[in-house]
């Protein structure tokens, strides 16, 4: 819980090679003065309330390996040449504007980058050194624009790649998934972008991918079937594109497949076999498919979340659909669906919507727990109380009634008697 202002006096440790300083309540800008502490391999700031420029003498740090100054308040622009030497630059969630400089990827030590959730704009810089090392790149949710450097190929230890939720635009280039034998990108995120064209058939050397992520952009053409080639995956998230054609019949090879999601395309034709591990979700929403709902996800006993709303499926919802015993949520939602809803288990959240021809039969409530049945016993009961007190009432004014009636018959006899 340290706060105030990072100490200057801090400098005068020339021989510091660590600093360590995340995680507290320090404000105020780094001392300009840090780039003469020439010793230091690592300067940790991460989690503070700082705020000011990064300063440029930190790129003159020849031992600096690692600078995270992820999650604070810093502004204005990365200083050019701060990718000089170090080989991990955490600078995330920062108010970091600007673009990004030319030489960040030329430098042949940087093997991490993230400098994701800032203001960032323009393009990636097309310098790339062909001895880079760099494994991981982040540079999701800034404005960054333009298209993806098809030099990005050269990249060869790159294994995990985030650029969603920018402005970027263009196709996908299919140099960048025809990398050599070296690499092994297993993390591709792209979403929330403008990509635009087909997915590369090149697709299929990524042989190590395991998730890949492509989802809000605007993605034409078929799904390629080459991408069952990739063993590995586990999330495919393609929603939201413009995709056309059918599913590939094989996807259902997929055998460490989780997630699949490919709702808001246009895609149509029959349902393939499906992966048979999908377990967090399997997604075709809002897009043409029609006909009856096959029995094919009825395998898919992991199976948690199947959406298949906004389609036009039609005929009756089929009983093998009861075979997904780990679902927790079925949405069947606008489509022509008919017949007999067959009965879901309660752990089963079940919208079927917009079918009106859908016939809906309610479990017959069971006498003892279902409250109409309470609340009629209470009722039943009252009425008793009501008519028994009603019966007494009755009972004593009618018994009240004829002993008035005789007293005053007799007190009559007895008067006229007297008189
Ligand atoms: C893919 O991107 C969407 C949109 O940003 C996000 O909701 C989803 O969680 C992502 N899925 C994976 C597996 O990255
Ligand atoms: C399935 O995808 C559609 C279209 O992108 C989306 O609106 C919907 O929320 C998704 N369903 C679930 C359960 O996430």
């Amino acid at each position: 819980m340290f706060h105030g202002k990072i100490p200057e006096e801090l400098l005068a440790y020339k021989n510091l090679n660590i600093i360590d300083i995340s995680v507290n309540n320090l404000a105020g800008s780094i001392p300009e003065g840090i780039g003469n502490l020439s010793m230091l391999q690592l300067l940790l700031l991460s989690s503070n309330r700082l705020s000011g420029e990064i300063p440029k003498s930190i790129s003159n740090i020849s031992n600096l390996r690692r600078f995270e100054a992820n999650q604070n308040n810093f502004v204005g622009e990365v200083p050019v040449g701060i990718t000089t030497y170090i080989e991990i630059l955490d600078l995330s969630h920062n108010d970091l504007s600007g673009v990004i400089p030319s030489d960040l990827l030329s430098q042949s030590s940087l093997q991490y980058v993230d400098w994701s959730n800032n203001l960032l704009r323009g393009t990636i810089p097309e310098r790339i050194s062909s001895s880079s090392s760099l494994a991981r790149m982040r540079l999701g949710s800034n404005s960054l624009s333009g298209s993806i450097p098809a030099k990005f190929a050269t990249l060869q230890y790159l294994f995990y790649l985030e650029l969603e939720n920018n402005n970027f635009s263009g196709s996908i280039p299919p140099e960048l998934v025809e990398l050599g034998n070296l690499t092994k990108p297993q993390v591709m995120k792209l979403q929330q972008n403008k990509l635009g064209g087909q997915i590369p058939t090149e697709i299929r050397q990524l042989q190590s991918l395991g998730i890949l992520n492509i989802s809000w952009n605007n993605l034409t053409g078929p799904i390629p079937s080459s991408i069952s080639n990739l063993k590995k995956l586990t999330n495919v998230n393609l929603q939201s594109n413009n995709l056309v054609g059918s599913m590939p019949v094989t996807l259902g090879d997929l055998n460490l497949l989780l997630e699949l999601n490919l709702g808001g395309n246009k895609l149509s034709g029959s349902i393939p076999r499906m992966p048979p591990n999908l377990q967090i979700a399997l997604n075709l929403s809002s897009n043409l498919f029609q006909g009856p709902i096959p029995d094919t996800p009825s395998q898919l006993t992991s199976l948690e979340v199947l959406d298949l709303s906004n389609n036009r499926f039609s005929g009756e919802v089929p009983d093998s659909l009861l075979g997904l015993v780990s679902l927790t949520q079925l949405i069947l939602s606008n489509n022509q669906l008919s017949g007999v809803l067959p009965q879901f288990s309660k752990h089963v959240v079940v919208n079927v919507s917009g079918n009106p021809h859908l016939i809906i039969i309610n479990e017959a409530p069971s006498p003892k727990t279902s409250p109409e049945s309470e609340k009629m016993k209470a009722s039943v009961t009252l009425w008793t109380v009501v008519g028994v007190e009603a019966f007494i009432c009755c009972f004593i004014f009618l018994c009240l009634f004829f002993h008035f009636l005789f007293r005053d018959k007799s007190r009559g006899t007895r008067e006229e008697a007297i008189s």
